[in-house]
């Protein structure tokens, strides 16, 4: 077992905006596979697609109506097969999505649900009779906007879905339903597949009695629906634990494999996720640089909190943007976005970079009719459209950004004639260079991949710590100038980089910009 996963840095593409090549304006299979050469030479170890496999596309891909055949929008199996080859041929390792908690309404298991009482999959699905009083079996609401139940008239009652009603959730507590998905990801793993991201995993189990969520006090009308009630009895329920060890059990029967979790939970339950004895997921995904507001104290405290919580055995993960979230760009600014790439690049853990941060892709405009979130649709007032943050991967200067022939499925940003990867290729000070210095630092230095993490806090604007004995980084999440106190044993260390530049070199500094992060090699305490 080598635990690949503990050095690698993963990165997220969404396969409908990476690189079209039969120009229909939606990104495909044969454009990653064109692109591996430019992931190598970023320095990702590993690449995780969105979902590609058979779907209406509802949800784009995480409606799925077939889990083992490929969306004829991006390609076909040979060219899964061969983009599969080719990935491993250039070193890197190969995650799939998995969506188990919901299918499409056009999956055939559904078809057959729904279309009896007593037919055998009725089952696989959540079929509720309507209240006492008549109306939805609960009060839960989905995480698109209004009722999680769906009447149905042909057959007399209630389905659930968390998401889109055309995402209808499935019976994780039938046992036929469990097999079903255990060979779904062994279909994957005899292809060579290297592991999986699970979608919304800490949905998976809900309340046996299905008791209504208690409502949020907390909660504003400019925040989405699914908000207004506390998540008690439909989500994060201690099944899900069961279902994980099983899930477990199934990627240990092939040598090597990784599963990741997707769970948006505060620290406390997030770090269940690895499991009794860490039988659970490896990564349970860590969205708190998402989550938290980019402020010094507020960042330290997070980073503790998490070091703190997790189990003896388990490793950290980090994460800074994803399709469902405002880019790390936008919500920080260009400047803080090269601190928040190196600390992504230098915290303690596995780090998973989604594609075009390191471009520093940042705020697109969206026309409202070119609107394709299902959820800004149905929300428009209330919640960020998910679609900013999946425009299409900006290579050139030249038409679409070199991303398609013809006009893609979603604009790409005001800025593309500059902000593309051939423009940034020969610029050192560039953000990709950036980016492709940090991590071929991280592979040179043990330090930032395996190193101990201890914090140094100096207060004010400043995230700062060791990693191992001979790294120390500093952040200043301020664009003001602060006084770098270091401790004596750092005084003698030298500058390896600095986001503003991506330059290295010279002493260690009396103090540190605004903007500005240091990455300080100096020689260890005993040496
Ligand atoms: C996850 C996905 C998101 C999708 C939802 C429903 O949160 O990341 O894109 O809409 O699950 O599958």
């Amino acid at each position: 077992m080598t635990q690949w996963w503990r050095d690698a840095a993963i990165y997220q593409i969404y396969p409908r905006s990476f690189q079209d090549t039969n120009g229909d304006g939606i990104g495909d299979l044969e454009g990653i596979r064109q692109r591996l050469t430019y992931l190598r030479e970023l320095g990702a170890d590993a690449v995780w697609l969105s979902p590609i496999f058979q779907s209406p596309m509802k949800d784009f891909g995480y409606d799925i109506s077939d889990y083992r055949a490929i969306d004829p929008l991006f390609g076909d199996m040979a060219q899964f097969d061969a983009l599969l080859a080719q990935a491993h041929d250039a070193g890197l390792k190969f995650l799939l999505d998995f969506v188990p908690n919901h299918s499409s309404d056009q999956h055939a298991w559904f078809a057959e649900s729904r279309s009896s009482r007593d037919n055998p999959k009725r089952d696989w699905y959540i079929w509720k009779d309507p209240a006492p009083g008549g109306g939805p079996p609960n009060n839960w609401i989905s995480n698109f906007g209004g009722s999680a139940w769906e009447w149905d008239e042909a057959t007399g009652q209630y389905y659930y879905h968390a998401f889109l009603t055309s995402q209808p959730d499935l019976n994780w507590r039938n046992p036929e339903v469990r097999e079903a998905m255990h060979d779904v990801l062994r279909f994957w793993m005899d292809k060579g597949v290297d592991g999986f991201r699970i979608d919304v995993v800490w949905h998976l189990a809900k309340d046996t009695a299905f008791r209504d969520n208690p409502p949020d006090p907390a909660w504003k009308p400019t925040q989405p629906e699914i908000d207004r009630n506390l998540q008690k009895y439909s989500a994060d329920q201690p099944f899900v634990h069961e279902i994980i060890e099983e899930l477990r059990d199934v990627i240990d029967e092939y040598p090597d494999r990784l599963l990741i979790g997707e769970i948006y939970l505060p620290i406390n339950r997030l770090v269940d996720y690895y499991g009794r004895g860490n039988e659970g997921l490896h990564l349970p995904f860590n969205f708190q640089l998402i989550t938290s507001p980019w402020r010094a104290d507020a960042i330290r405290e997070l980073i503790a909190e998490y070091e703190a919580a997790i189990p003896q055995g388990g490793w950290p993960n980090w994460v800074l943007s994803n399709h469902d979230q405002p880019r790390i760009a936008k919500r920080v600014g260009l400047a803080q976005a090269r601190v928040a790439a190196m600390m992504l690049l230098t915290l303690r853990g596995t780090p998973t970079l989604y594609y075009g941060d390191e471009i520093g892709i940042g705020d697109v405009h969206i026309p409202p009719d070119r609107i394709q979130d299902p959820w800004a649709k149905n929300e428009p007032d209330a919640s960020f459209n998910r679609d900013k943050a999946r425009t299409p991967m900006q290579w050139s200067a030249d038409a679409h950004a070199g991303f398609s022939e013809t006009e893609p499925w979603l604009p790409v940003t005001d800025d593309h004639q500059t902000r593309n990867v051939a423009h940034q290729q020969g610029d050192a000070g560039s953000m990709l260079a950036l980016h492709r210095t940090l991590l071929s630092l991280r592979k040179q230095r043990e330090d930032l991949r395996r190193g101990d993490y201890r914090a140094l806090d100096l207060g004010g604007p400043l995230v700062a710590y060791l990693r191992g004995d001979t790294t120390a980084v500093v952040l200043n999440l301020s664009s003001d100038r602060a006084k770098l106190d270091l401790p004596e044993e750092w005084q003698g260390g030298e500058v390896l980089l600095k986001a503003s530049t991506g330059e290295g070199g010279g002493p260690v500094p009396g103090s540190i910009e605004g903007d500005e992060g240091l990455i300080i090699a100096f020689r260890g305490a005993g040496e």
